[in-house]
């Protein structure tokens, strides 16, 4: 089996995008699978970084079919101007070479439309200290709407005559939900004004849109090779993370099927990507938090500001009990750890083992998120590192104690250790086993 999945293993910015960067090298194929601009995969190539939010991170090579899932929600106005800035640099032919253009877009997708966005932030304001602290990408709305099945689908925004009958009908919900929140309501001008936008997107994006499933089945009929990119991360993800502090979406390898339009016999092995600690954007639990110096000292060192909207993310130390939960659910074969050369400098490194609730060892990962804010992480204290170098060729040329820290981690989880990542750009990472071999 030559195809594989890559997820996150925490509550995202793992590094996936790097990660996808180095393994498309050997793929043919990269596809996305759920989510929508909630997600800034970032890549930097000779010092250029690049904030991919909705083209797979494979783009970045020339040769390689990109695809965007018929799990993803899509915001037209956000995809054009990443394809655009893609063809600035000439990275993605718009006007689509002799094969076609290289970026599909899976005709069922849904589509974020403009009332999504507001309801989304008329939503979270409501909430007050409620809140989830949503990236305000209209995310949960479009994904509710499809459930509710009045979404408008990517084959639906094509057809200009059905782009005024679905968001008018659309409208109707979203100005409801906006007038019990004081929202403002669209009518009239803005109305009209957003259905000929969406009539206008839609055309553009026309060329590009396909039958996603068939296209990555029939790849792989002749011998291609696929690499799903999952976005967030296993406990961001709506069933099995920690609800309802979670995205909208399912985030686990599971879903690269249901997401990409292909049967699971295609996925492969699955790859989970993990920071070497651990860190969280927006509400929610997150036991091993650092709220001291320390904390803040990660956050400064490892650049954790999030990629989409800037927020500074909240750092703490690496959880084992979350990250064995991860690897059950994902059914993990393969880690990439990220992001070690982080930790270079902070003196006693520390990893939670174990979660206590009143007295009581837990046996588990709690769902309820009741019980999870009560847990108290007990801890194994390592003796930290002083410096990794920029580039490594073996996992000898890392410091003792770093060796020591990756052994306990790969250990613990009892799947082999596949990638280790000690800096930002490519190939700063070492590759100690083939996962698309
Ligand atoms: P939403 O996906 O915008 O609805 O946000 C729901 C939760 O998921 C919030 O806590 C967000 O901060 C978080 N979230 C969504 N996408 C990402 C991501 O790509 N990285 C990290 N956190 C994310």
């Amino acid at each position: 089996m030559s195809n594989a999945v890559c997820i996150g293993a925490q509550w995202g910015d793992e590094g996936k995008g790097r990660i996808v960067d180095r393994l498309s090298e050997q793929a043919d194929v990269v596809v996305r699978f759920h989510g929508g601009n909630n997600a800034g995969h970032t890549v930097v190539v000779d010092g250029v970084t690049t904030i991919l939010h909705l083209v797979p991170s494979g783009v970045l090579h020339k040769d390689k079919l990109c695809v965007i899932g018929p799990g993803c929600v899509i915001d037209p106005e956000v995809l054009l101007q990443e394809m655009e800035m893609l063809s600035a640099r000439g990275l993605l032919d718009l006007g689509a070479g002799a094969g076609g253009p290289r970026l599909v877009i899976a005709d069922q997708a849904h589509v974020i439309l403009p009332f999504h966005k507001r309801v989304d932030k008329a939503r979270e304001a409501a909430k007050g200290t409620r809140k989830i602290g949503t990236t305000g990408r209209g995310i949960g709305p479009a994904y509710e709407d499809k459930a509710a099945r009045r979404g408008l689908r990517v084959h639906d925004l094509v057809e200009p005559d059905r782009v005024a009958e679905f968001v008018r009908h659309g409208v109707m919900y979203a100005n409801s939900v906006l007038e019990a929140l004081d929202g403002e309501v669209y009518r009239g001008e803005e109305l009209e004004h957003m259905i000929a936008r969406l009539r206008e997107q839609g055309q553009k994006l026309k060329p590009c849109v396909d039958d996603a499933g068939a296209r990555i089945a029939e790849a792989h009929a002749a011998g291609k090779r696929v690499l799903f990119e999952g976005a967030q991360g296993a406990l961001l993800d709506l069933d099995h993370g920690t609800y309802p502090f979670v995205t909208s979406s399912n985030c686990l390898a599971a879903h690269a099927s249901v997401g990409s339009g292909v049967g699971p016999n295609l996925l492969g092995r699955v790859l989970a990507v993990l920071k070497a600690y651990s860190t969280r954007v927006g509400e929610g639990p997150f036991p091993t938090e650092l709220t001291d110096a320390q904390g803040e000292a990660l956050r400064q060192k490892g650049g954790e500001f999030g990629a989409t909207t800037g927020r500074p993310r909240r750092t703490g130390w690496l959880d084992l009990v979350a990250l064995k939960y991860a690897v059950r659910i994902n059914g993990v074969t393969d880690l990439a750890i990220t992001k070690l050369d982080v930790l270079a400098g902070f003196g006693d490194i520390k990893v939670a083992t174990a979660y206590d609730v009143d007295g009581v060892r837990l046996k588990n990962f709690p769902h309820d998120v009741r019980t999870l804010n009560k847990v108290v992480p007990v801890y194994q204290t390592f003796p930290g590192f002083d410096g990794v170098p920029e580039r490594i060729a073996s996992l000898d040329d890392l410091p003792p104690a770093a060796r020591r820290y990756l052994g306990f981690v790969q250990e613990s989880l009892g799947v082999r250790l596949s990638i280790v990542g000690v800096g930002p750009g490519r190939g700063q990472e070492l590759v100690l086993n083939d996962v698309l071999a």
